[in-house]
């Protein structure tokens, strides 16, 4: 059942809180905190200019990082405030508090149109912990509970669960804004009776990571196409050499479960049949975290299944991406979740790219849909500067993945549905 939206909602004089997922990537320059991409801001402008357009008096809320529980002055959302004002062309008030009197004052001087975003609601512990007496705090400059925040919506935090369950229990609404809208359109509604042919396109580097996604999809994909390191633990289970790959070997039974699955089902369940290999060899220097920095030299194609002793693949190989890429362009439906190949190395990228270009190919000229997952994917679609040529990109990382898994997500079930 489709959820309440803002649209539904008459929002007029109301004090509306909303949650957002302004946990966006920043880097100190100059002694301040730079946003280094704006996407997750944009993507919620279509709920704020409806709220602004509807004469309410919004109260935006979100995190930032993980700041667990403590004030970080370089976790600040006042940088994102000053975006946004940028954003919306008008001004957007701040408070660097997120509950008490502070916000409750400013609250009470907005007029009908108005936008205030409060500091990150992680500098209280409260907040993680799903606190009642928090929640009840936060919701007392609500009137109605808007989420707009899909990319924090597996979470069941105070922000993103709490405040909805006080409104609720005080007889308020809460509604989902128009990306929580658009995003759980695309990666459920679209994926239930997807036009066919429908191509799942997964990478990345663990089957660990997507053995749920890849045992829900196998129920409805027609083809599946994997690339990334989790490629050579599928063929570690074909008894092939990996070499020094990224492999799971905890993980063959589950990978060897997924195969036996495509096949009972028709599934086509295709690998890389050649790939770019390089050998890793320890520099001598340690990262931040301590652990040894490996160098990846002598970068080459491998157009055996087998990859040699001391090398390591990382990106799928020519013949792979074309045959993948024809797949792609014969397709009506897309997923894409995770990259082929390490790509933030150009020697690495082209395998990517190549899929990048036949999503892109698939959705322009052959009208398919092409909805991609969150995460790595989009940021190799931006770094292909293709972002913009496909049918819709998830703001979720984690929330989209539990969502294709099919989880129900607490920021969700929260929402009133739509009558
Ligand atoms: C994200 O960036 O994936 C979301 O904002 C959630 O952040 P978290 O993983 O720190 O909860």
């Amino acid at each position: 059942m489709p959820k309440l939206t803002v649209n539904d909602v008459n929002v007029r004089g109301k004090r509306v809180f909303v949650r957002v997922d302004y946990n966006v990537p920043m880097a100190e320059k100059d002694g301040q905190m730079v946003i280094n991409d704006a996407t997750r801001i944009k993507e919620t402008l279509p709920t704020l200019k409806a709220l602004i357009a509807g004469g309410a008096k919004t109260i935006l809320a979100a995190h930032l990082g993980r700041p667990e529980g403590k004030r970080d002055p370089s976790l600040s959302l006042r940088p994102v405030a000053a975006k946004l004002a940028d954003l919306l062309a008008r001004p957007v008030a701040f408070v660097d508090d997120c509950v008490g009197e502070k916000v409750e004052k400013t609250v009470e001087a907005l007029k009908e149109g108005d936008v205030l975003l409060l500091e990150n609601t992680r500098f209280y512990a409260e907040e993680e912990a799903n606190d009642v007496a928090f929640s009840t705090r936060l919701a007392r400059v609500a009137d109605i509970y808007v989420n707009d925040a899909f990319g924090a919506a597996h979470r069941g935090h105070a922000s993103t669960q709490g405040v909805a369950s006080v409104v609720k229990a005080r007889g308020g609404i809460c509604a989902a804004g128009l990306l929580m809208d658009r995003e759980l359109k695309f990666l459920g509604d679209e994926l239930e009776s997807p036009a066919r042919p429908f191509v799942v396109i997964l990478g990345g580097a663990k089957v660990s990571d997507k053995i749920l996604v890849i045992d829900r999809l196998l129920e409805k994909a027609d083809t599946i196409l994997v690339g990334g390191a989790m490629a050579y633990t599928f063929r570690l289970v074909q008894g092939y050499k990996t070499g020094k790959s990224l492999v799971e070997p905890d993980a063959v039974s589950v990978a060897a479960r997924a195969l036996a699955k495509a096949a009972d089902r028709g599934v086509r369940f295709l690998l890389p049949s050649d790939n770019v290999i390089a050998t890793p060899v320890d520099s001598g220097k340690l990262n931040k975290k301590g652990k040894p920095v490996f160098e990846f030299q002598n970068a080459r194609l491998n157009s055996s299944l087998d990859i040699p002793d001391d090398a390591e693949g990382f990106d799928i190989g020519p013949e792979t991406a074309k045959r993948y890429a024809e797949v792609i362009r014969q397709a009506k439906t897309i997923l894409w979740n995770g990259p082929m190949g390490m790509f933030e190395d150009s020697r690495f990228a082209a395998g990517t790219n190549e899929v990048a270009r036949a999503v892109v190919d698939a959705t322009q000229k052959g009208g398919a849909k092409s909805i991609i997952g969150g995460g790595d994917s989009v940021k190799a679609l931006n770094q292909a500067g293709m972002g913009d040529k496909v049918t819709f990109m998830s703001t979720g990382g984690g929330a989209s993945l539990e969502f294709l898994e099919g989880a129900e997500l607490p920021g969700v079930v929260v929402l009133a549905e739509k009558r």
